[in-house]
């Protein structure tokens, strides 16, 4: 007769899955991971490794909400993630946000997506609501990280970069970040925005996507941009030399604290 194994089935917990969208971006966390391998599916790399001992699967979603989707599930259904993190960079859209600022989201809503007049606009349809939220203890965690990144930004970026980018005393923001398959370049189409989504912070092309991933999966999920750009006619002035020289190395030291104080 067969022997059976009385040992409890071990449990694996998964790991976190990092997204981002630009490729600087990813550069920047796998220059920390200290023993990353890769593994290519649906056409992505994706990079499995640690984080201060912690399982982490790193990878590059692309751009728009359709990539950022197949990134999403692909995490979820080939890595087994127990959670999401995203970090990129995002157009500041609500009052008061400046170019260096960082924004933790707490919901997503997909501003190009009108079912109208079968759903009221901005609506998922058949969710039956228009915003998704994210994860209150992982914003509540990130939140934190970027708190202590920000309270010295000359610490993670450097003088120059702090000089050259006039990021003086750059603050947190939390709250509704709206994602769409445009490149907001205009104040026109900013204000429109601000018109339609009062309470909007900030704009992006792949949050909300991933978002509504992880919530048919009930996977945790959090995301973290940095305020590229103004959302206005100046929007690709500098961005790539942004990303490289502030938001990458934000992304980068936020998820160092985020990783060193991790229990789980
Ligand atoms: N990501 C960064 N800036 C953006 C903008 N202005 N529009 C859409 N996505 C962005």
């Amino acid at each position: 007769m067969k022997k059976q194994s009385t040992a409890a089935p071990s449990v694996s917990k998964g790991p976190t899955g990092i997204v981002g969208a630009m490729r600087q971006e990813l550069a920047a966390v796998l220059a920390i991971m200290p023993d990353e391998r890769r593994q290519s599916v649906g056409g992505r790399d994706f990079w499995l490794g640690h984080w201060h001992g912690h399982e982490v699967v790193a990878v590059l979603s692309r751009i728009g909400k359709v990539a950022a989707a197949t990134t999403a599930t692909a995490l979820i259904e080939r890595f087994g993630v127990r959670r999401i993190l995203f970090t990129g960079v995002a157009g500041g859209i609500g009052e008061g946000l400046r170019v260096g600022d960082m924004v933790v989201a707490s919901s997503f809503v997909q501003h190009d997506m009108d079912a109208s007049p079968l759903f009221p606009r901005h609506e998922l349809p058949l969710y039956g609501r228009a915003r998704l939220d994210t994860d209150a203890a992982l914003s509540a965690a990130l939140t934190e990280a970027a708190r202590a990144v920000l309270a010295s930004p000359a610490q993670a970026l450097g003088a120059d970069a702090v000089t050259t980018f006039a990021l003086h005393a750059p603050r947190l923001h939390q709250g509704l970040i709206a994602s769409g398959d445009r490149f907001v370049a205009t104040a026109a189409e900013s204000a429109a925005l601000r018109q339609a989504l009062p309470d909007v912070l900030a704009v992006e092309m792949e949050g909300a996507a991933v978002a509504q991933v992880c919530h048919d999966y009930g996977v945790p999920f959090a995301a973290l941009r940095t305020i590229s750009d103004r959302a206005d006619d100046a929007a690709h002035v500098d961005f790539m030399r942004f990303i490289d020289q502030v938001a990458s190395r934000y992304s980068a030291a936020v998820l160092e604290r985020y990783f060193q104080k991790l229990t789980d």
